[in-house]
């Protein structure tokens, strides 16, 4: 089929929208047709050629909500006609790590999908007969795209589509970041570093975990007054002496759990000394750029301080997701607010702009 969609031609140029050629679902692959889809920060980075491993040209988009239209031999988790989160983060359910609880980094496709190919090793998008490879396993910037199942999560009929689409990455990897991978105590002092979709989520999350106390650290007084919003607490300004802050609101000792949404390494470090001594635990989420590191003095870990990465906040996507998604369902998270823009496809690049100049948490696509 002919279908419209955004394709990166060469790094650090504008998306170009266009008419390209969507083969059908092979074996253990569905058709979806995407109703929304996010503007994330990984479009952004590989589009700008930032991301060593990026490749063009290429579909991109990856936090995508929409329709199962069809599926292909072997397809038994999905059907047409449910509505599905597009998973960036697959869950086989047979690998090794799918069968241990402590991790959501599926082993089965990696390969093929970091390299664009769904997991035969091919492309269903192609134009002039010349493929065009996938992005994350998704490719949800076009019409339809095609996925494997095990990368789909089936989610609530009742779900509108247009904010469950950021379950499929910011939401809940801040969710998750609270949720799953450090597992915040009921009663706990939490800290957010950042107050974009991420750290936003990730309040939300300490609040659903039962912490008493939520700081939020953002430069932006308008992004802070959204993170009160999700259950905040207490908000700080960032800065240098950001973490002398927390330790004046913590009596000197720090917060039992830390989190850091920024993607700045500066702050990463901040998130590792605001963390209580003896159990305070630093949750990393955000993306650092190519070869920055991560500098810790030893004696924070010495004595008792500890450093988690998360990625997609540890959630088994088709497992997690639709519980994420029912709980927002039943009043539990408050989503409207992280939509800032609607867009259309064409204006996707617009997207990417709004983006860079910080103005509103998420633009979404909807397709008509
Ligand atoms: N781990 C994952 O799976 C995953 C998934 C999605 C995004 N990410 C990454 O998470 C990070 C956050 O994503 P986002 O969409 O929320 O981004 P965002 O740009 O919307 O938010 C980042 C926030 O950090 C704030 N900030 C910057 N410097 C600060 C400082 N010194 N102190 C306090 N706050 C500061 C900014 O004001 C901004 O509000 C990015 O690095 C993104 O690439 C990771
Ligand atoms: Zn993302
Ligand atoms: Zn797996």
């Amino acid at each position: 089929m002919r279908i419209r969609a955004a394709v990166l031609e060469e790094f650090g140029t504008p998306l170009a929208v266009q008419d390209v050629e969507l083969a059908e679902p092979k074996a253990g692959e569905a058709l979806v047709r995407l109703v929304a889809c996010g503007v994330c920060h990984a479009d952004l980075y590989t589009a700008s050629g930032a991301d060593p491993s990026g490749y063009a040209p290429a579909v991109l988009g990856h936090e995508g909500a929409g329709v199962v239209e069809r599926v292909g031999e072997g397809v038994s988790s999905v059907a047409p006609g449910d509505h599905v989160v597009t998973l960036f983060s697959p869950q086989c359910r047979e690998c090794a790590h799918c069968r241990d609880e402590r991790t959501n980094l599926c082993l089965a496709i990696r390969e093929q999908q970091n390299q664009g190919f769904l997991p035969d090793g091919t492309t269903r998008f192609a134009r002039n007969g010349e493929p065009i490879r996938h992005f994350m396993g998704t490719s949800t910037f076009a019409e339809y795209t095609v996925m494997p199942e095990i990368a789909l999560a089936k989610i609530s009929p009742e779900a509108p589509l247009d904010r469950a689409c950021l379950f499929a990455c910011g939401l809940s990897t801040g969710l998750g970041a609270a949720m799953n991978t450090a597992q915040v105590r009921p009663g706990s002092t939490c800290v957010v570093f950042g107050a974009g979709m991420v750290g936003l989520g990730a309040v939300a999350g300490c609040r659903l975990q039962g912490a008493e106390r939520i700081v939020c650290v953002d430069l932006s007084e308008e992004r802070l007054g959204l993170a009160r919003g999700q259950g905040a607490t207490e908000t700080i300004v960032g800065g240098p002496d950001s973490v002398e802050r927390i330790l004046e609101l913590t009596d000197g000792f720090g917060a039992d759990y830390t989190f850091e949404a920024t993607g700045n390494v500066a702050v990463m470090r901040q998130a590792v000394e605001a963390a209580r001594m003896g159990w305070g635990l630093a949750t990393v989420c955000g993306v650092a750029g190519k070869g920055e590191t991560l500098d810790v003095v030893p004696r924070y870990l010495i004595t008792g301080r500890r450093v988690a990465g998360s990625s997609f906040g540890g959630v088994k996507g088709r497992d997690g997701v639709p519980r994420l998604v029912d709980r927002w369902l039943a009043g539990e998270i408050d989503v409207d607010p992280f939509v800032s823009h609607t867009l259309t496809l064409d204006e996707v690049n617009r997207g990417f702009e709004l983006m860079e100049a910080q103005d509103g948490i998420r633009s979404v696509i909807t397709f008509s």
